[in-house]
């Protein structure tokens, strides 16, 4: 199993291109099943999670290729529209194939996907909508069976629990081929679900609000093929803005949408992060004392849970004491320990995370838990005294195109180590 060997190396200073959004792209190619033809779509990172879409897909009967950030597929009718545990467990996001095949095939049957290490994480909401559009769902022995006694999903007004992320845009995958209007009040504003609402729009569908609280849907008979450049990803460069800072560096990430990354943009400055907008880009600098900064991760336009982590990091080394609130996933502060011994002080009371800011901390060997954690881990021992050792690099290579490459460049003393 790879580990990354970290050496401390003193401010990170460069430029790094940020790559397409893993989040955006995961949904967007399993929109391929909805219409058949040849799909084209570019940008798209090249990482594990995308691979094992592409298998998924693949055992569907589509075809998929991957030519560096380029992914053709051809969409043609499935066989069974059916993901088997042995895909979903590797990636939760596999459920996302489930709103596509419901659509067309007024069938389907998906592996549940199980807790896993940030949380229980049902997907209660997702069947809630499916269901009042109509169709049936049965689980057992460990899937989930769908079925639409009329074939076809029907409009309905949903209203979600939770502003669900992938919740929302399964039903919107679904509500595009449903007979009539469905609404989704409550809906997740995230830029992956624009994202998705833009790319639908673009295969011939009729969706309005996406990126709104209420998206409005008119179903359509059938979509067409679709070529489409993925939106960058606001969660790789959110860490590495963290990288930059945590490390006193002077960044610039290129070709980054400013707007997705304002609340982060908005506590980097409180902490005393110098964050500009540059033609394409945003440059993030930082020197001396940073102060320790209050977070709570909420839905978006509020700070995303998929930089607490990295921003914790950050506070480790800042001057005081910050609480940072995780109130999206119950189980996401996995990266404490592993900070803790490397000489952090962090004490956990329920949601809240407190972090006393220390002078230094020192590398150690660490275990990565899930992705944005050991991203945390890999912040963690740029700004460390001495070597560390992220172990269990898998995780970081779900998320993250060729993480070493990008930092080396920047000054980072960072290796792949193979076993
Ligand atoms: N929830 C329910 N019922 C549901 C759906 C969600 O209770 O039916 C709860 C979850 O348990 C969780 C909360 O709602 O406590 C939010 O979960 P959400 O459904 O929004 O998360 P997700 O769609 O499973 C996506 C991203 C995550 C990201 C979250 C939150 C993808 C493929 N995954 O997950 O990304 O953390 O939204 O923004 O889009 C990552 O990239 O590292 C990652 C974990």
């Amino acid at each position: 199993m790879d580990s990354l060997r970290i050496q401390g190396s003193g401010p990170l200073r460069g430029s790094v291109p940020i790559s397409g959004a893993k989040n955006a792209a995961l949904p967007i190619l399993c929109a391929a099943l909805l219409a058949d033809g040849e799909h084209c779509f570019r940008n798209v990172p090249a990482l594990r999670d995308v691979r094992t879409m592409g298998r998924l897909l693949e055992t569907m009967g589509l075809s998929f290729s991957m030519e560096k950030n380029t992914v053709d597929i051809v969409g043609r009718p499935v066989g069974e529209p059916y993901a088997p545990y042995e895909l979903v467990k590797q990636m939760r996001a596999s459920v996302l194939v489930l709103g596509p095949l419901v659509a067309r095939y007024g069938r389907a049957k998906v592996s549940l996907p199980g807790g896993c290490a940030i949380g229980a994480r049902p997907i209660d909401q997702h069947l809630k909508g499916l269901e009042a559009m109509g169709a049936r769902v049965e689980l057992s022995a460990g899937y989930v069976n769908v079925e639409v006694p009329k074939g076809r999903l029907e409009g309905a007004e949903i209203v979600l629990d939770f502003p669900t992320v992938t919740g929302t845009e399964n039903l919107m995958s679904a509500a595009v081929l449903a007979k009539g209007r469905t609404t989704l009040v409550n809906a997740a504003r995230e830029p992956e679900v624009e994202e998705l609402g833009r790319l639908l729009n673009k295969m011939g569908a009729r969706v309005e609000g996406a990126g709104t609280d209420v998206i409005v849907i008119e179903g359509v008979e059938a979509l067409e093929p679709v070529d489409h450049a993925v939106i960058p990803d606001r969660i790789e460069a959110g860490t590495y803005m963290a990288a930059a800072a945590a490390t006193r560096g002077d960044v610039l990430l290129e070709g980054v949408t400013f707007d997705h990354l304002e609340a982060l943009a908005a506590k980097l400055r409180a902490a005393g992060v110098v964050v500009e907008r540059e033609g394409e880009g945003v440059r993030v600098a930082a020197s001396g004392e940073l102060r320790g900064t209050n977070v709570t991760t909420l839905p978006h336009p509020g700070f995303p849970t998929d930089m607490q982590a990295q921003f914790m990091v950050l506070m480790c080394t800042a001057t005081g004491r910050s609480a940072i609130t995780e109130t999206i996933f119950e189980n996401r502060f996995m990266h404490v320990p592993e900070l803790n011994r490397m000489g952090a002080i962090i004490d956990i009371n329920g949601r809240t995370a407190t972090v006393e800011g220390v002078p230094k901390l020192q590398g150690a060997s660490v275990m990565a838990t899930d992705l944005r954690a050991s991203a945390s881990l890999v912040i963690a021992g740029l700004i460390a005294e001495g070597t560390t050792n992220v172990l269990r690099v898998y995780h970081i290579d779900r998320g993250y195109e060729r993480i070493e490459d990008k930092l080396s460049p920047l000054g980072a003393n960072i290796v792949r180590v193979s076993e």
